[in-house]
């Protein structure tokens, strides 16, 4: 059975929903939420310089106001589940979209470093709840056939967000005349670069507003005619909707809102299943995906790539990640999201494995032989182009639905936060790790990759097709 054909299950309850275009349209518009997070996280890149000139400071301040926005997004990922238990997943997009605004605004008109340091913060986070709620909330409202290809929608709209501001911060450094602090519109070109932002974040902010608050939290919350009404439309109108209510009810009955201490299991601290969470977090990060995003042009320029290809070659890889998500999308409910991720980790152990050996032949005046510089960036391709297919989707499709409903927001925040601290080890680490040795830091990734194998195949179930209730 291929879900492409609408999938015939118990009380239908699988079936094709009546209204898929408009289930699609809420996916999306939650999904701004992650725009906004690839956007924000990727954005300081084409900034760096400027501030740097602007303050006149080193590389360790420089390094530190970039990292800090990841603690940030740790504290938001936290906070957002607990936030959403209680007042609803809605509210929390609009207060990400809130803090998106008033940090874009900030960012760009800052008095100094140390303002400048706070609104990055708190644009992280925002980042850090959009990255909860979005996966949070599209498991939710999915019907579950479709709800690996819908909570795809995340990562797509990650990687969407880091290529555009890509474009975006190339274009108006062109506009400036390739100068970080040239003049645009009165301001310096860095500033414009974070202030843009504005835009997705009011429009996240407006969508909020255009779609239904999930049915789960509603009957949590005692508004079973609203949920019974979002369940029908989201679903199908051929669904046992007596039915699905009861179950969600059944599956919330003995349940309060989820707190920290509902995680907590007798034995390992945690419960097993937060600790998979874990688990996947960080190996997504471990693997070293952003070493790719946020320090690509040092990357190549530091094997003899001259500035201008660095920054194409940043692009063709953010196109290889757009590539990559779209072929997870086709295939997270087909396949699953098990094989995916084996498939991911075998062929990126493979590309960074790659990447360490024509590392390994940098010469003396910092470049690499021909053989070798090709090897390096083909396999950097290759190596996100795994990572996207596999585990950049998978990871994210997962932390949305593999926790059960009495403990699915505070442990997607746990998990989430755990993802973002491993985001900030890995960028904090990599320039030490890469003047100490640059084929040795990818043979680190490249082991990680390796060791997400036996990860997956002795702690991590599937759980395409099933229903969020079915989870427990
Ligand atoms: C995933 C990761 C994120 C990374 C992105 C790259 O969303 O969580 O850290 O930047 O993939 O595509």
């Amino acid at each position: 059975m291929t879900s492409t054909e609408p999938v015939a299950g118990r009380e239908g309850r699988l079936a094709q929903p009546d209204h898929l275009g408009h289930v699609i349209f809420i996916t999306a518009a939650a999904a701004m939420g992650g725009f906004l997070f690839g956007y924000d996280s990727a954005v300081i890149n084409g900034a760096v310089e400027g501030i740097r000139g602007k303050y006149d400071i080193g590389s360790g301040t420089l390094a530190q106001v970039i990292a800090i926005a990841l603690i940030g997004c740790a504290i938001g990922a936290a906070t957002a589940g607990r936030i959403a238990d209680r007042i609803g997943r809605i509210r929390v997009m609009q207060i990400a979209a809130t803090l998106f605004t008033v940090s874009a605004v900030g960012s760009a008109l800052p008095f100094a470093l140390w303002d400048l340091a706070m609104w990055r913060v708190l644009g992280g986070i925002a980042i850090g709840m959009a990255s909860v709620i979005g996966p949070a909330y599209i498991a939710e409202v999915s019907p579950p056939a479709y709800r690996g290809r819908l909570g795809s929608f995340q990562q797509a709209a990650i990687v969407i967000g880091i290529a555009v501001s890509q474009l975006v911060n190339w274009g108006l450094l062109n506009a400036a005349g390739g100068d970080q602090r040239g003049k645009l519109m009165g301001l310096e070109v860095w500033q414009v670069m974070l202030g843009v932002m504005v835009v997705p974040a009011v429009l996240y902010g407006l969508l909020s507003f255009a779609i239904p608050e999930s049915p789960r939290f509603l009957i949590s919350a005692g508004r079973t005619a609203h949920a019974r009404k979002v369940l029908e439309d989201v679903e199908g109108k051929h669904i046992d909707l007596d039915a699905r209510v009861a179950e969600i009810e059944h599956a919330m009955r003995s349940e309060h809102k989820s707190t920290f201490r509902d995680l907590l299991g007798s034995r390992m601290g945690f419960l097993p299943i937060v600790w998979v969470g874990i688990g996947l977090s960080v190996f997504q990060q471990l693997v070293g995906i952003n070493v790719a995003f946020y320090y690509s042009s040092t990357l190549w320029q530091s094997v003899g790539i001259d500035p201008s290809s660095s920054f194409l070659y940043s692009f063709t890889t953010s196109i290889v990640n757009i590539i990559g998500t779209v072929i997870a999308i086709i295939f997270v409910d087909r396949i699953g999201r098990r094989p995916l991720a084996l498939i991911g980790s075998a062929g990126m152990t493979v590309a960074l494995a790659l990447e360490a050996w024509a590392f390994a032949a940098k010469t003396a005046d910092g470049t690499l032989p021909n053989t070798q510089g090709t090897v390096a960036l083909i396999a950097a391709h290759v190596f996100v182009l795994f990572f996207a297919l596999s585990w950049g989707v998978v990871v994210w499709v997962f932390l949305g639905e593999m926790f059960p409903n009495r403990i699915r927001a505070a442990a997607l925040g746990v998990a989430a936060s755990a993802q973002w601290i491993a985001n900030w080890a890995i960028t904090a680490s990599f320039p030490s790790l890469a003047d100490w040795n640059l084929s040795g830091t990818y043979v680190i990734y490249s082991c990680f990759a390796l060791l997400s194998i036996p990860f997956v195949l002795k702690f991590v179930k599937e759980t395409k097709g099933k229903t969020l209730e079915e989870m427990g």
